[in-house]
């Protein structure tokens, strides 16, 4: 299936249709649902990291004008299903991590609700806590998949015989930190339990997904899907934690049910984003990688080794990037859990392909310094033919295209192997580059409808819109599906009464509901000709991918870093990425989506870490003024280009997934510079200054 003709809409640099309302600020965010009389949530969190609530005195918060209840386990609606010890809230004493929900105030206000929460007093028996990772740790298990559905190891050919033969090897261990994602949207929900009839739950919150929301939900509470409505047009960034919901959703249902006819609103607090919504685990890699003297990999091992909460499983595929990336005869992955009291890890912006391909792209790095090889060019003679791991052909593979691409426009065959060499001024100057990848990940469960409305074509699907750009690219698809023009074209999203729409996750939005658009569209054509009356209307699914082909997007990433000789301060002066991610929806959007990434990625190569206190539990730089996040200083230039590339294996658009491979490699072309400029490898992120100096 697809186009009827040549795309018309597809690949043109509309303007974004949500900007107007997001800029006059009168785009609904689920904070901004219009509910008269609402009262506010306040939760009280846990200051053990393990252990159990001995007693919860309520008497002063409850005291306080202004409050309507306070819930605790004592008080707070058994929940159907406790199974996910992440979402049973309020179900018993027990603490597992620092930060836990152990009470919930309900007020007329936010202002009384938090400080009623203030003064609800808590008593622990704690028990001895254990939060710290280390590779060396006796307890490390293999998890049975690691996410979403990977094996934990793969192995193929002789690792260890290879490696022992090699001319050349690398044998380093690299770390990325914990990370916590920060939308500038927090964690939002607002609800109404209408008691009526059997009653019906109305949910107003920021999410990647509005059905996923309600399957997740709706049994919880016990309520068949029908009773219960996920709204969510417009969403302030989620970078993967609000792909699933979170104890603020629970919360939020939990009090509408105890306040029936009164709508309730949570926000969390950007300090309790750091326990209650996700982040991803550190990670551990050990990289081995044995080569011959032209630099042809013979060997590759990535064991991974990273954490998951006692209470409930999240395996980050960090070892599964490396699994096809390059050509090499003997290769092995592994990944080794340790389960501690901490909160539960989650799904950030390209779990596995970000962290996975630091080590991996350091180490290639590190290979290239011994050979004496450029590291493009070793890359280049890594490629394989096939997908390493699964023999299958790639639907299209382009990452030579983008190392070369990016290559000339970074001027890299003038570039000075030697390390340490280049100073201006003050600084030591050098270029590093990596490679970047990001999977095609098609969702089996969207549905969308097209109905001709008052001359309109109407597109309906309760797909979600992240500031990525949804609103736009779906009327795009459609218009082009159709054979109409684009302003004739109206899209509805970010609903469940609309068409059934999977997660905006795994950079599978496009694909998938796109996919869904173009199957109502040959339907709608099909069913009422060109001249469609007033009222016709057509659904259609996405089908399954074809399995024939391996299919990923690849990028190339570089970076030009500066170090100063006195301070170590490092700067990233310039970022360079070139992708060949399918067809391009819309420039304007795609290029937003890019550098979003590697704003990301640069982020995290130079500022981001979540420092746990290993006596508390505790992230103790929970706020953004010790969180650091890359802003508009530490950005001096980046660049995003694309390759011309028209993929007809991926969907009937040619796309691929373009919302998380901007983010992956990044770092690792960071630190590749930082050793170029100043002649020190930096292994574990972030690379601050005490490491250079
Ligand atoms: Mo993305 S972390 O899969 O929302």
């Amino acid at each position: 299936m697809t186009f009827p003709s040549e795309p018309d809409a597809v690949g043109r640099d509309l303007p974004r249709r949500d900007g107007p309302v997001k800029v006059l600020g009168t785009a609904g965010y689920a904070g901004d649902a219009p509910l008269a009389d609402a009262a506010y949530l306040h939760a009280v969190q846990a200051t053990i990291a393990r252990g159990r609530v001995t007693a919860l005195d309520t008497t002063a918060a409850e005291a306080l004008d202004g409050v309507v209840a306070v819930l605790t386990p004592a008080t707070a609606e058994r929940l159907a299903s406790t199974e996910d010890r992440e979402l049973a809230v309020l179900q018993d004493e027990e603490i597992a991590f620092r930060g836990q929900v152990v009470a919930l105030v309900v007020a007329d206000s936010s202002e009384v609700a938090r400080h009623a929460a203030a003064l609800v007093r808590v008593g622990y028996a704690p028990q001895a806590h254990d939060v710290e990772l280390r590779a060396d740790r006796d307890d490390l298990y293999a998890p049975e998949k690691v996410n979403p559905d990977f094996p934990a190891d793969t192995s193929e050919g002789d690792v260890d015989a290879a490696l022992a033969a090699a001319a050349v090897t690398v044998d380093e261990t690299y770390t990325t930190a914990m990370y916590h994602n920060n939308p500038m949207e927090p964690h939002t929900t607002a609800a109404l339990w209408d008691p009526a009839g059997d009653g019906f739950l109305t949910l107003w919150d920021s999410t990647q997904g509005v059905h996923p929301t309600r399957a997740v939900l709706a049994p919880l509470f016990g309520l068949d899907e029908a009773r219960v409505r996920v709204v969510c047009p417009y969403v302030g960034g989620g970078f993967g934690s609000k792909g699933q919901p979170h104890v603020n959703v629970v919360l939020a249902a939990m009090a509408a049910r105890a306040v029936p006819g009164r709508p309730v609103r949570i926000a969390l607090t950007r300090q309790q984003m750091f326990a209650l919504a996700g982040y991803r685990t550190p990670t551990v890699q050990r990289c081995r990688l044995g080569a011959d003297r032209d630099g042809r990999l013979t060997a590759l091992a990535v064991d991974v080794v990273e954490q998951t909460s006692r209470i409930k499983e999240f395996a980050e595929q960090t070892g599964v990037p490396a699994r096809m990336m390059y050509a090499a005869a003997n290769r092995r992955t592994t990944h080794r859990l340790a389960a501690l009291d901490v909160p539960v890890p989650s799904w950030m912006r390209a779990p596995g392909e970000c962290p996975g391909m630091f080590g991996p792209e350091v180490a290639m790095d590190e290979l290239a310094e011994r050979l004496g090889l450029d590291p493009v060019e070793l890359r280049i003679r890594n490629e394989p033919a096939v997908e390493p791991g699964s023999g299958k052909p790639f639907s299209s593979r382009d990452l030579v295209g983008c190392l070369r691409e990016g290559a000339a426009r970074f001027d890299w065959a003038r570039r000075d192997p030697r390390p340490g060499v280049r100073r201006r001024g003050d600084w030591l100057v050098g270029t590093g580059v990596a490679a970047s990848t990001y999977p095609v990940n098609r969702m089996t469960k969207s549905t969308a409808t097209i109905r001709r409305e008052g001359g309109r074509y109407v597109a309906e699907i309760g797909a979600a819109d992240l500031g990525t750009g949804t609103w736009t690219t779906l009327a795009q698809i459609a218009a082009d599906a159709l054979g109409v023009p684009v302003d004739r074209v109206e899209v509805r999203i970010g609903d469940t009464d609309h068409p059934v729409a999977s997660v905006a996750g795994g950079s599978s939005g496009m694909t998938t509901w796109g996919s869904a658009v173009v199957e109502a569209a040959r339907a709608f054509r099909a069913e009422h000709g060109a001249e469609p009356p007033d009222g016709a209307e057509a659904s259609g699914a996405v089908g399954p991918a074809d399995d024939r082909y391996a299919m990923h997007a690849f990028g190339a990433q570089f970076a030009e870093a500066r170090v100063h000789i006195d301070t170590g301060e490092v700067r990233v002066a310039r970022l360079l990425g070139v992708f060949a991610a399918g067809r391009i929806i819309n420039p304007r959007t795609a290029r937003s989506q890019f550098v979003g990434g590697m704003t990301m990625g640069l982020s995290m190569a130079l500022h981001e870490q979540s420092v746990l206190d290993p006596r508390t539990g505790h992230v103790v730089n929970h706020d953004f003024a010790d969180y650091h996040i890359a802003a508009n200083a530490d950005v001096d230039g980046i660049e995003a280009h694309w390759l011309p590339e028209h993929d007809p294996h991926v969907n009937a658009m040619g796309s691929k997934g373009i919302g998380e491979i901007g983010i992956v490699g990044t770092a690792a072309a960071v630190s590749n510079a930082v050793w170029h400029a100043c002649g020190v490898r930096v292994r574990n992120l972030p690379i601050t200054l005490d490491k250079v100096l």
